[in-house]
C-alpha cells in the first residue's frame, strides 16, 4: 500500500491506495479558514498538521492489515501559501493563502524593482497577488518584526512534511509557485532575492517530487499508528499531483478541472519556452517536466453562489436536473464567472461578472445552464492560449465536480471543439500524491507505466458539430463581455 495525502483548501484528503490502484480507504477532516478582512485568506498550520494527523490515524484504526505494508506516503498540497518559520521552526503568523488578495502593491514592487521581463524571464510567470513572494514582501513591509524573526519560509504540504518527518526542503513544483524559483534551471533565484533585498537562506533546500525525504519521527509514528520505516516522498502542487493523478504525463496531453476554481492544464517537455506569462508555467511532479495551465478563479464557485443566493434549500443534484432539457446558449442568457475578479486571460482581480439577455421568459435552469456555460467559456480562453501557442488540442482529460454530470461533459466537448475523457477511478490530486509515493517506492519504472496500470476510461464525449457552430458564435460575443463591463468594477 502506499498513501496519498492531500492537503487542501478546506479539508484534507487521506487514500489509501493498493498496489492495483484502488482506493481501498479514504478519510476527510476539514479546518477553518480565518478572513479577518476583505480580500484576506489565511489558515493555522497547526490545523493542517492536527487534522492530517487524526486523518491518518483514523485510517489506520480502520486498516485490517498491517501497517508495516504500508511502504510510502506522499502529499499533494493547495499551492502558494505562505508559511513562515523561526530558527527552531516554529510558525510565526498564520499561513496567507493562495486566494489571499491583499498584495497588489507587493506585486507592483516587484515589477518595479526586478522588471517584468526579467521577472518573466526567470520564474516564467507575471507577479499575482496569490503567489508566494507577494506574501514575503507583503510580511517585511507591513510586519517587519515577523519578518526580522523568519529563517526559513515553506509551502503548506511541505511544512506538515516537516511536522511527520523533521525535515524541512520544499520541492519543485511547489517552489515554482514561488515565483523566487528560476523555473528552469530549477534553482532560487539569488537575482530575484538581491534586487528584493530578500536573505536566500530564508528559501530551503530544494528536492524532486519522488524523492525520498526521510521516514516519521517516533512522535509521529506513535500518535499516527503507521510504521517508523514507512518512507516519506516529498509530493507535489495539487495541480501538478491533479496531472500526474489524471496521466498528464506527455506532450499533447490536456487536463480540465473543474473544482471551485477551474484550470486547463497541458504537459511541456520544456521549460524553456515563451508564453509571455499569459498563462501558468510551472515544473510539473514528474522528473524534468513542466506544465502549462490557464485558471478560472470561480468555476464551481459560480454554481455554489447561484445556489446559495437563488435556490438554497435545493441540493446541487436538484440544481443541475433539468439543465439538459435548455437547448446549448441557455435561450440566449450568457454569463460571464468573474464574480471574484479572474486569473486567465485577463488577470484582474477587480473585475466582476454578469448575466446578459435576461428575457421574463427564463426559469432557474436557463440561469444554471448560462453559468455552467460562461464557466466553460472562461476555460475555454485558456485552450485558446493553448492552441494560439501551437499546441494540439484533441482530447482533454476532464476531473473534478464538472466531470460528475453528463451534460457539463458534452458542454466542455462542444464548446472546447475537442473529445472529452471521463476517467471510471478518477481521484485527483490525492491519487497523484499517492502514485509519487508508488513511483518512489520502486513499484513502477516510470510515472508513466504507474498511470497506465492505475487509470481507466470511463467514458468520452465527442463535440457535436451544430452546437460547435452554436458555441463558437456565443464565445465571439462572450469574450466581448470583458471590456464592456471593465469599467462598472473600476
Ligand atoms: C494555482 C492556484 C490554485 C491552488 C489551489 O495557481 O492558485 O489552484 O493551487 O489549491
Amino acid at each position: 500500500y502506499v498513501i496519498g495525502v492531500d492537503l487542501g483548501t478546506s479539508a484534507v484528503k487521506v487514500l489509501l491506495v493498493n498496489q492495483q490502484g484502488q482506493v481501498t480507504q479514504e478519510v476527510s477532516k476539514d479546518y477553518p479558514l480565518i478572513q479577518e478582512k476583505t480580500g484576506y485568506s489565511e489558515q493555522a498550520p497547526q490545523d493542517w498538521v492536527d487534522q492530517t494527523v487524526a486523518g491518518l490515524s483514523e485510517l489506520i484504526q480502520q486498516f485490517e492489515g498491517d501497517p508495516d505494508d504500508i511502504e510510502g506516503i506522499s502529499f499533494s498540497g493547495q499551492m502558494h501559501g505562505l508559511v513562515l518559520l523561526n530558527e527552531n521552526q516554529e510558525v510565526l503568523r498564520n499561513a496567507i493563502l493562495w486566494n489571499d488578495t491583499r498584495t497588489t502593491a507587493e506585486c507592483q514592487q516587484i515589477y518595479d524593482t526586478v522588471g517584468k521581463e526579467r521577472l518573466l524571464r526567470i520564474t516564467k510567470n507575471l507577479a499575482l497577488e496569490g503567489f508566494t513572494l507577494p506574501k514575503i514582501l507583503w510580511v517585511k513591509n507591513h510586519e517587519p518584526e515577523i519578518y526580522n524573526k523568519a529563517k526559513t519560509f515553506l509551502l503548506p504540504k511541505d511544512y506538515v512534511r516537516l511536522k511527520l518527518t523533521g525535515k524541512s526542503n520544499m520541492e519543485y513544483s511547489d517552489a515554482a509557485g514561488t515565483l523566487l524559483l528560476d523555473v528552469m534551471k530549477k534553482e532560487w533565484s539569488q537575482k530575484i532575492c538581491d534586487l528584493l533585498d530578500i536573505d536566500d537562506s530564508l528559501c530551503p533546500p530544494l528536492v524532486a517530487s519522488h524523492e525520498a525525504v526521510g521516514t516519521l519521527t517516533p512522535e509521529m509514528a506513535e500518535k499516527t499508528g503507521l510504521s517508523s520505516s514507512t518512507r516519506m516522498f516529498a509530493g507535489g502542487a495539487d495541480n501538478a499531483c491533479g496531472a500526474i493523478g489524471s496521466g498528464i504525463l506527455k506532450e499533447g496531453e490536456t487536463l480540465v478541472s473543474t473544482g471551485t476554481s477551474g484550470v486547463v492544464l497541458a504537459y511541456e517537455n520544456r521549460g524553456d519556452k515563451n508564453f509571455q506569462g499569459k498563462v501558468h508555467y510551472f515544473n510539473h511532479g514528474a522528473p524534468d517536466a513542466y506544465y502549462t495551465m490557464g485558471v478560472t478563479l470561480a468555476a464551481g464557485h459560480s454554481l455554489t453562489w447561484l445556489k446559495d443566493v437563488f435556490t438554497k434549500d435545493k441540493t446541487f443534484d436538484q440544481l443541475l436536473e433539468d439543465v439538459d432539457t435548455v437547448p446549448p446558449g441557455a435561450n440566449g442568457l450568457l454569463y460571464t464567472p468573474y464574480i471574484v475578479g479572474e486569473r486567465t486571460p485577463h488577470f484582474d482581480s477587480s473585475i466582476r461578472g454578469s448575466f446578459i439577455g435576461m428575457d421574463s421568459s427564463h426559469e432557474m435552469k436557463h440561469f444554471v445552464r448560462a453559468v455552467m456555460e460562461g464557466i466553460t467559456f472562461s476555460l475555454n480562453e485558456s485552450v485558446q492560449i493553448f492552441r494560439d501557442q501551437g499546441k494540439r488540442i484533441d482530447t482533454v482529460i476532464s476531473i473534478g465536480g464538472g466531470s460528475k454530470n453528463e451534460t457539463w461533459l458534452q458542454m466542455q466537448a462542444d464548446i472546447f471543439n475537442a473529445k472529452i475523457v471521463k476517467l471510471s477511478n478518477e481521484q485527483g490530486p490525492g491519487m497523484g500524491a499517492a502514485m509519487l509515493a508508488a513511483y518512489g517506492c520502486g513499484w513502477f519504472e516510470t510515472l508513466r507505466e504507474c498511470t497506465e496500470e492505475f487509470l481507466q476510461e470511463e467514458k468520452t464525449y465527442e463535440p457535436i458539430e451544430e452546437n460547435v457552430r452554436r458555441y463558437q458564435t456565443l464565445f465571439g460575443l462572450y469574450k466581448r463581455i470583458y471590456d464592456m463591463t471593465a469599467s462598472l468594477s473600476a
